[in-house]
């Protein structure tokens, strides 16, 4: 007869493949209860948009495979984010948001807004709780992107809340201007607009704040950056000669204000403008390379129309793209989250 102390040792020889330590030491392995041949247990990953559940799930059942007595295996499968460490004197975290995930791009038109609504969609649709935050005050989309019209809503005096659609919360700087008010907010204007959507917001319970930023190095990235806690940034770059200078602009503005970088993601990636220019800017600057992104007509469309092509085709291979990319993104934030607490804990 298998006995738990020997399920839980061949539980130990299996390790998240991202994290590099066991999973029990993850405390990811619960509720273990062995009855005669059956073995049940919760596994619990570090976000629900994991890209390894695969992978972890045929090392678990291998080693179990070699205990011997076993005839059944039954996995309750959950996932539970951690979130990023306060650190004492720095920015505060925003009440109930786990990650605050900043979109960057030292360029306008990239592709920031459309990489932004469709990653949060896509966060969604995996099963994380997922707010997203339109702070470019230089041209607010994220609404339109979103399907969403404009107006904060309050609720009695209990605070700003924000609008749903597409299964995640929204919040965009534009409801805060008057349909049509030119933008002539400047420097501590746009700093207290912004700091006022991150922290007066009820966002209620989130895994991720995804923030759509101006683009470069505006007021409302570095007053943001000052003002909240921010998990990592990603940073978006077309694939042409200049992404190199673009992302480093970036990469530099972030490592200066002590923002982790989860990466660069390659968007309009085509024949027109080019492929992997974007992975080297990456290799070079010795960050991360998310993913690449097609140019493709259906995601200007979703845009235009308010239907996220994530969510409006989802089976498409553009949608499968940025479902990839969502997992990676969430997979550097949860390595992040773990890092620097090397050694097992039990
Ligand atoms: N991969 C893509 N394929 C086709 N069209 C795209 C793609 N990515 C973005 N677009 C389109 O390019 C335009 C610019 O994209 P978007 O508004 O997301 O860029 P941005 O970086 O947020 O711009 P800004 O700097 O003005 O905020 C939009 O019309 C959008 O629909
Ligand atoms: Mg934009």
């Amino acid at each position: 007869m298998v006995d738990q102390q020997q399920v839980l040792t061949a539980l130990r020889g299996v390790q998240d493949p991202e994290l590099h330590r066991d999973i029990v030491s993850l405390n990811m392995v619960r509720n273990l209860a062995v009855d005669g041949g059956l073995v049940s247990f919760e596994l619990v990953l570090t976000t629900p948009a994991c890209p390894l559940r695969e992978t972890i799930d045929h090392d678990v059942r291998d080693a179990l495979g070699a205990v011997g007595g076993i005839d059944d295996i039954a996995i309750d499968w959950g996932a539970e984010v951690r979130g990023a460490a306060v650190r004492e004197g720095g920015p505060k975290p925003i009440q109930g948001v786990k990650n605050v995930i900043a979109v960057a791009s030292n360029k306008g038109g990239v592709g920031k807004s459309t990489v932004a609504v469709n990653l949060a969609v896509a966060l969604g649709q995996l099963g994380a709780k997922v707010g997203v935050l339109d702070a470019d005050i230089t041209g607010p989309n994220v609404p339109t992107m979103l399907g969403i019209k404009g107006g904060i809503q309050s609720e009695g005096g209990q605070g700003l809340h924000p609008l749903e659609a597409h299964g995640i919360k929204a919040v965009s700087i534009g409801f805060v201007l008057p349909a049509g008010t030119p933008v002539v907010w400047r420097g501590p204007m746009i700093g207290s607009g912004v700091r006022q959507l991150m922290h007066d917001v009820d966002w209620g319970e989130l895994d991720y704040l995804i923030v759509d930023l101006p683009p470069g190095t505006s007021d409302a990235s570095m007053s943001m950056c000052q003002d909240a806690l921010i998990a990592g940034a990603v940073i978006v770059s077309t694939p042409q000669m200049v992404a190199l200078e673009d992302a480093k602009k970036a990469v530099g503005m972030f490592d200066r204000l002590g923002v982790p970088i989860f990466g660069i993601i390659e968007n309009m990636s085509s024949d027109v403008f080019g492929r992997g220019g974007a992975r080297d800017a990456a290799d070079e600057l010795g960050v991360e390379f998310l993913g690449e992104l097609p140019l493709d007509v259906h995601i200007r469309e979703g845009g235009d129309s308010g239907q996220p092509v994530v969510a409006a085709q989802p089976d498409s291979p553009v949608a499968k793209s940025f479902i990839e990319l969502a997992e990676q993104v969430a997979a550097r934030c949860s390595v992040l989250q773990y890092a620097g607490e090397a050694g097992a804990l039990a």
